[in-house]
Order: structure tokens, then sequence, then C-alpha cells
């Protein structure tokens, strides 16, 4: 139910710091020690590569997943489309573990990528919100994402679950292989669901950014930078998702090998700064649009920000980004769609599960 919400997306919004305390809590047992299938962690601990495989928004959430596995617990990991994954699979490792990533657990693309790889006999997680679902019942093992029913079409919460729970993952691994983290993982993660709280506050400041920046645009682009790109390309799917706004997320180094020329007066370009090590580089592929007319809009990180800026994240460990910064991406997409009176939880051509290859 939605409650006093207009829309389910805005509800599935706002309960994402509580789905996240709602994980740390499931993955934790009373000592504060990660509770997690010892099956699971026997695999993470056999396999030589990982193979994440998913599609659209799950996706996106597996190239993230990708950094938290290689960073902490230094297992190689590659992330796969999933409806290219079986026309286009590349040469496997000799201990391959699968990781299929899916809110419904129904998505027949990586299904069918589960079909032939049980066929080959390989062993496979899956990552899901629906416990007995398809995926989840014909892999060998699931983890949860513990997020309630996600109903608007454009996934939310499910995407801040699933990066956490790969977060969660990662960090359960480097520990069994008693990799040594610099930071206390659990406690970082409590820190981000009070930043993410404390966006689902300022949806004013996002509506107000989206009337006069997104009002009557037919296009828009999100620039970002290792971690900062991946969240672009989820921030870009929302927005086409359900505003109609043609939109797509670039590397910001790649802008110069074509996409620029796209950029007339007043072109809207969302950029986004939450990595030190990109903070330079970033702002200056923003530079180079400003130039040639471009309207940006700069979403940085809390001590990297610089007072043009058009919003500033409250500051969270550096791996965990994307936790934060998807939140106003989400909200973005949400005021523009309102703005333009489309169907949020409905938008057009779209299904919540994509059970059709
Ligand atoms: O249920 P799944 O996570 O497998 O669904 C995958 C995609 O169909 C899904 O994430 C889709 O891209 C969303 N509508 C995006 O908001």
């Amino acid at each position: 139910e939605k409650g006093t919400y207009p829309h389910f997306m805005l509800k599935e919004i706002d309960e994402q710091p509580l789905v996240l305390r709602r994980i740390i809590q499931e993955y934790q047992d009373k000592n504060g020690n990660l509770k997690l299938d010892k099956n699971v962690r026997a695999a993470m601990k056999t396999c030589d590569r990982i193979y994440i495989i998913a599609a659209g928004t799950s996706y996106h959430a597996g190239l993230v997943g990708k950094q938290f596995v290689e960073n902490m617990a230094g297992i190689p990991t590659e992330v796969h489309v999933a409806s290219e994954f079986s026309y286009n699979m590349p040469l496997l490792s000799d201990k391959p573990l699968f990781v299929f990533i899916s809110q419904s657990g129904e998505t027949a693309d990586s299904r069918s990528v589960l079909v032939k790889i049980k066929e080959m006999g390989h062993p496979a997680l899956t990552i899901t919100n629906v416990a007995g679902s398809t995926l989840s019942r014909e892999a060998d093992y699931t983890m949860h994402l513990h997020a309630g029913p996600e109903i608007a079409v454009a996934s939310t919460k499910a995407y801040t679950a699933q990066v956490a729970v790969l977060a969660i993952l990662a960090v359960d691994s480097a520990q069994a292989k008693g990799l040594n983290l610099d930071f206390d993982p659990m406690q970082e993660l409590s820190i981000t669901a009070n930043a993410m709280e404390v966006l689902t506050d300022q949806k004013k400041t996002i509506e107000e950014l989206v009337r006069d920046n997104l009002g009557t645009t037919r296009n828009a682009f999100f620039i970002g930078r290792s971690t900062d790109y991946f969240v672009c390309l989820e921030g870009a799917l929302k927005l086409k998702e359900i505003s109609y706004i043609q939109a797509e997320g670039f590397a910001g180094g790649e802008l110069k090998h074509g996409t620029i020329a796209l950029i007339e007066e007043g072109t809207p370009v969302i950029a986004l700064a939450t990595q030190e090590a990109v903070n330079y580089a970033i702002r200056s592929n923003v530079h180079e649009v400003v130039a040639r007319g471009a309207n940006d809009m700069i979403f940085s990180m809390k001590g990297l920000e610089q007072d043009t800026d058009a919003f500033v994240l409250p500051q969270v460990h550096e791996l965990l980004t994307p936790l934060v910064s998807v939140v106003p991406m989400q909200l973005l997409a949400y005021y523009a769609a309102l703005h333009r009176d489309c169907d949020v939880d409905k938008p057009r051509n779209l299904a919540k599960s994509v059970t059709v290859e």
C-alpha cells in the first residue's frame, strides 16, 4: 500500500535508509559478526573468478559490486548484461562462480544464462528480493535483499539493497581470506543509512533543480568517472524510463570522443563528483561542456564541493558513495516525470519484471 504517498516510487525511495538498516541487521549476528550462508562463503573462497549476470538497474548494481569484490576481497570479477552473455560468452576461468542479481528473480534473460551455466556444471548464487523466485530456486545459493515488495516499475530501493548486499558479500569474503580492511564496514554502512535519510529530506531542492533545468528539455547527459560513472548509467536509465527524456550516462573522458558534439545551448549535463581521485578530471570535463553552452548541475561529495555546485552530498566512505549519490538521481527522475505528467509508477511500454527474452 502507498499510504499517504502519491506514488509507490516516492515511498520506495524514502524506504531506502530503513532497508539499509534492515540489511545491516539481517546480515549480522548478535556479536556483530557477519552472518552468511556457509556455502556461499565456501563458494566465494573456492572460486577463481566471479561472473556477475544481470539486466538494467541490477546490472548497474553489479558494476558497483565488481569494485567491492575486487577492491576488498581481491577476486577478479566480470559483469555481464544477461541478454548478451549467451551470444558473447567470455572464456571462463577454471573455477567460475556465477552471481545473478535480480530484484524479481524472474528476468528471462538472466534465467537463460542460469540454465546454460548449470548445464555446464558451474555454481550459481542469486541475489534477489523475492524468496522462492525462479532464479533463487534454480541457483545453488541465495542471498536476500530484504527490501520489501518493490511495486514501482522504476527500481530504487532494490538497487541500493543490491549494492549493500554486494558490499557485505565482499567484506565477508575479505574477512574469510584474512584480509584486513582499514575501516569498519558495518559502521560505515550505518553512517551511510543516516546520510540517505538526510537526502530523502532534501526533496524540495531536487524538485527546484528539476523545475529550473529539466522542465522542457529533450535530452540530458550524466557524466562521471570511476564509481560515479556507474551511478550516471543508473541516473540516466531512471530518467529515460519514467520521464521519457532522452538521457545517457557517459564516462567523463569519453565526451571528447564523440558525445560532446551533441552539446548545445542549454543542454543539461549532470555531473557526479564523489571520488577524490577523479574530482579534478570530472570538473575539467564540466568546463568543456559549459564552454559549449551546457547547463551544468554538479552533485559533489562534502569535502570535494565548490561554491557553484548544484548539490552537496553528505560524506560517506568512498566505496559506498553510490548508495548516497543515486538518491538525488532517483529524485531527479521522479520530479521530472511528475513535472511532465507522466505515469510515474507505470511508465509506457514497460513491465515490472521482464519474463520474455
Ligand atoms: O527484476 P530484475 O532486477 O532482474 O530486473 C532487471 C531490469 O528489468 C530492471 O532493473 C529494470 O531495468 C528496471 N525497470 C529499471 O528501473
